[in-house]
């Protein structure tokens, strides 16, 4: 859907995050990722889909009930559209991006039951694709204000307790989705960002369905947009997403981007913005990479000297070991030391390179 018009130094960043999860470094340390929050309804897997190109579950209700990672990875090469979901044991791989929405629906149901309830357990979906940007996110359970049938009482702690475990994290870049037609002054999630993130530094505000907003409130929309309201270091991106209708008539994704991109256009309030604001979807996801490799830079010497410890800490336990017969746990040791020295290395290459091009 977009061609990521970033230069080829973004990679090597988000590369190596995802290197470090792989091996399963993020039981041990917080790595940078882009969370998305937001009521019910928001608008949040349109945001995604839009993203990504990928059709996930949506619809009214509760949809998304387990948090799930979605790694969008470029294909330079060219090549097909390919896909893999797991959680637990489970990896299922596939070619075919209508599959996306039952894989997802079966996952869910088997870690969280079937029916409304949550369950924190992760369900990641990798999308190999020529056409995304290079990106993770992830999605969450929508904030539900009251309670369904054979919803327990507390559900909506239950989701906030889940939200919150992701957003404290200061590696977090909280992507808060907002409907335009709501109060969104006093929308919970909104809430939520600010009070992890009381100077707003690593929230981003998305305004969804500017298409709905209610006649003679499009002055308050637009004052929030420019940031006067509500200031977020990181401010307000404005994007028109497909509608149930768009949806049901069978509107593709990139029909959508040129209806999105007339809409600006033309509209009465929303056409003056700057183009960094005026966003449309291709614009939230250049600005989505940049900030999250921004962060990734700036999260570097912190990982660079958590690793540093754990490495430090292998050598010393693996000389304990060392008179016995090469053990099971000894070879592991030392893959674990092959590997975290290969990351050090890494960063600490892409630290001193940050370093230079800031000197230039
Ligand atoms: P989520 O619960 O936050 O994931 O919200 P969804 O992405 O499922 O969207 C809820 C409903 O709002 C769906 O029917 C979408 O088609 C609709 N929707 C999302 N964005 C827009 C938009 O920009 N304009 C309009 N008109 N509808 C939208
Ligand atoms: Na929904
Ligand atoms: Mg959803």
């Amino acid at each position: 859907v977009f061609h990521n018009h970033l230069d080829e130094k973004v990679r090597p960043y988000i590369d190596l995050i995802d290197s470090l999860r792989l091996i399963g470094i993020e039981k041990d340390l917080a790595l940078p990722a882009i969370a998305v929050i937001g009521d019910q309804s928001s608008g949040k897997s349109s945001v995604l889909e839009a993203l990504s190109g990928v059709a996930l579950p949506r619809g009214s209700g509760i949809v998304t009930r387990c948090p799930l990672e979605l790694k969008l990875r470029k294909l330079r090469g060219g090549g097909q559209w390919r896909a893999s979901i797991s959680y637990e044991e489970e990896k299922i791989q596939f070619e075919d991006p209508s599959l996306v929405q039952g894989h997802v629906v079966k996952a869910q149901d088997k870690l969280a039951g079937k029916g409304v309830g949550i369950c924190n357990k992760l369900i990641t979906l990798e999308v190999c694709s020529p056409d995304v940007c290079d990106l993770t996110l992830i999605d969450l359970p929508g904030i539900a204000r009251v309670p369904v049938k054979n919803q327990p009482e507390d559900i909506g702690d239950q989701i906030k307790r889940l939200i919150l475990n992701f957003i404290l994290k200061t590696e977090t870049i909280v992507l808060v989705v907002v409907a335009c037609n709501v109060d969104i002054a006093t929308t919970e999630a909104l809430k939520m960002a600010q009070q992890v993130d009381p100077e707003g530094k690593r929230t981003l505000a998305i305004l969804t369905k500017p298409d709905l907003i209610d006649r003679g409130t499009e002055k308050n929309v637009l004052e929030i947009v420019q940031n006067q309201v509500i200031p977020l270091s990181k401010g307000y991106i404005i994007v028109k997403c497909r509608g149930q209708k768009q949806i049901d008539d069978g509107i593709p994704l990139s029909d959508a981007i040129k209806i999105e991109r007339d809409f600006f256009q033309q509209h009465k309030y929303f056409s003056g913005l700057p183009d960094e604001k005026k966003a449309t979807m291709q614009c939230l996801a250049t600005k989505l990479t940049h900030n999250l490799v921004e962060h990734i830079k700036k999260s570097l010497p912190l990982i660079c000297e958590q690793i540093t410890k754990q490495l430090w800490d292998t050598k010393k336990e693996l000389t304990l070991c060392e008179a016995g017969p090469p053990l099971e746990t000894q070879r592991r040791k030392i893959y674990l030391i092959d590997t975290i020295t290969q990351f050090n290395a890494e960063i600490n290459q892409l630290c001193s390179g940050e370093v230079v091009n800031k000197e230039n």
